[in-house]
């Protein structure tokens, strides 16, 4: 990534979510957001559209919706174009529909055609229009409420928040004259010699008055290395004209650093990474190796959790307290109460996990799996759909799915729930106290009593009463228990 400067470890936390809403001053002018976001991306040499590639497990649009949301805009109009349906669904979940707004560029012919786009919605708005691209994810709204705060009170018609780079290469460059403002914005593939040993770059984000933006835009011509109708040339019109053209430097090079390829992509996503995993151990997580684990910035963890090499914990993920992580787990939106040991290389996605239970190791949680308090699971075991009674166990090789177990049941070893019959799913209700024998196939719907015990090998097809002791294939009841 182009200069990017070393910056403290919280400095640009994503937990977005977390974060008040920001007002901006000058409440009488309320403000619009424009999200560029219809360019293919043609350097991340994709077949899918550069803001949908994610970053911490969202798509890159992602980041910039919801960090354009805590201004509170009375609309945010996303240009879409490449990939159109797809980048309106994925901003669809994420925005109510009274704030998304789509506007469709035919062609990407260039940012300011994107803008021209929007003509037709914006020309007669007489709110501030905050300017955003898809692909500059760690932008805060901290930092966006100032610019904006900046630009209205310095009574500018268009202000460019711009930000020195170590590395320039790739950006456009601010050109100032001798007075130190604004002169215009050149290129990198218009810029001259020395034009390109200019650091100040732009970063993309604009505010402007609609209605000057627009008068502008018609001036734009494409006349330039790329062929492309350049948003970059209507500051410099709008100074021709006599307008007030605002700069806001920003210090944050990361912050402001756009992603146009895969490697820079990765640096984000490093970056991020190192980030949360700071922040977790401040707070007392312990990481045996903090570069071999990837935790993403929504999850939570609790204190004293240790958490073992080639860890990923994803998404809104929750441990608490004490919970220790072996090696090569994947944890996916998951609640895992406190306590708990996941030993080495289990994959668990969209489930709860109890205070004091223990899983794997190569155990496999899935759709609603639910483990109560002090149960455990062990290797080999698939668990889909089926809730695990409080001190139950099923310790090796089995399937269960679609499946309600008691407390203080075994499942014995190589169990299956036979819960598909090749059409539907069907449920096993296995109730408290019960022992089934290992290599018991339980054809579904079934259900086995409470007290009761299955013999090994048993294949049962039909209800299996409290209390009984069942066996063979189709099992039949042998002796009553009590
Ligand atoms: C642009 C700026 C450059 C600035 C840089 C900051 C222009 C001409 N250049 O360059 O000065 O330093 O951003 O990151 O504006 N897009 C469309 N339609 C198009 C083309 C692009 O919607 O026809 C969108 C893209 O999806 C992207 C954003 O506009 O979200 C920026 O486009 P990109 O091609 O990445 O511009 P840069 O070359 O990075
Ligand atoms: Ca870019």
């Amino acid at each position: 990534m182009p200069g990017a400067s070393s910056l403290a470890a919280n400095r640009l936390h994503v937990a977005m979510e977390k974060e008040p809403r920001l007002k901006t001053q000058g409440e009488q002018h309320s403000l619009v957001a424009l999200i560029l976001a219809a360019g293919r991306g043609t350097r991340m040499k994709s077949r899918k559209v550069k803001v949908l590639h994610e970053l911490d497990g969202r798509p890159l649009i992602d980041h910039v919706c919801r960090t354009a949301q805590l201004l509170d805009p009375k609309r945010i109009y996303v240009v879409v174009g490449y990939q159109a349906p797809e980048v309106e669904a994925t901003v669809r979940r994420l925005l109510p529909d009274k704030l998304a707004s789509f506007v469709t560029q035919a062609q990407q012919r260039g940012t300011g055609d994107a803008i021209m786009a929007a003509r037709d919605a914006l020309n007669n708005s007489d709110s501030t229009l905050l300017v955003l691209s898809g692909d500059v994810p760690l932008i805060q709204a901290e930092t966006l409420s100032s610019f904006v705060d900046h630009h209205r009170s310095s009574g500018a018609v268009c202000s460019i928040l711009s930000v020195k780079l170590e590395n320039p290469t790739g950006y456009g460059r601010i050109v100032r004259n001798e007075l130190d403002r604004f002169a215009k914005i050149v290129e990198q593939k218009d810029a001259s010699a020395d034009e390109k040993q200019i650091r100040e770059i732009n970063s993309g984000f604009y505010c402007f008055d609609p209605a000057k933006l627009f008068s502008a835009l018609e001036r734009v011509q494409p006349v330039n290395e790329q062929g492309e109708y350049y948003l970059t040339d209507v500051p410099g019109i709008l100074l021709s004209e006599g307008h007030t053209i605002e700069l806001f430097l920003h210090n944050d090079a990361r912050e402001l650093s756009g992603i146009n390829t895969r490697a820079e992509l990765a640096e984000f996503e490093n970056l991020i990474r190192r980030r949360t995993i700071r922040t977790l151990m401040l707070e007392g997580v312990t990481f045996i190796d903090p570069s071999h684990a990837y935790v993403s910035a929504k999850a939570q963890i609790g204190r004293d959790c240790v958490i073992y090499p080639d860890v990923l914990i994803e998404g809104g993920t929750v441990l608490g307290e004490g919970c220790l992580i072996r090696s090569g787990t994947r944890i996916a939106n998951s609640r895992i109460g406190s306590n708990v040991v996941i030993k080495d290389h289990c994959v668990i996605v969209d489930s709860d996990i109890l205070a004091n239970c223990s899983v794997g190791p190569f155990a496999h949680l899935r759709m609603n799996a639910r483990l109560e308090e002090d149960s455990a699971v062990g290797n080999f075991v698939e668990v889909k759909k089926s809730r695990l009674g409080r001190g139950s166990k099923a310790m090796h090789l089995t399937y269960l799915g679609d499946a309600m177990i008691g407390e203080n049941t075994n499942i014995g070893a190589g169990t299956v729930t036979c819960n598909f019959d090749g059409k539907s799913k069907h449920e096993t209700v296995i109730e408290d106290n019960v022992r089934i024998g290992s290599d018991t196939m339980l054809v579904a719907p079934v259900k086995v009593g409470s007290g009761s015990v299955t013999g090994a090998g048993s294949v049962v097809t039909k209800v299996v009463p409290p209390d009984s002791l069942v066996a063979g294939v189709p099992a039949v009841v042998k002796k009553r228990l009590k």
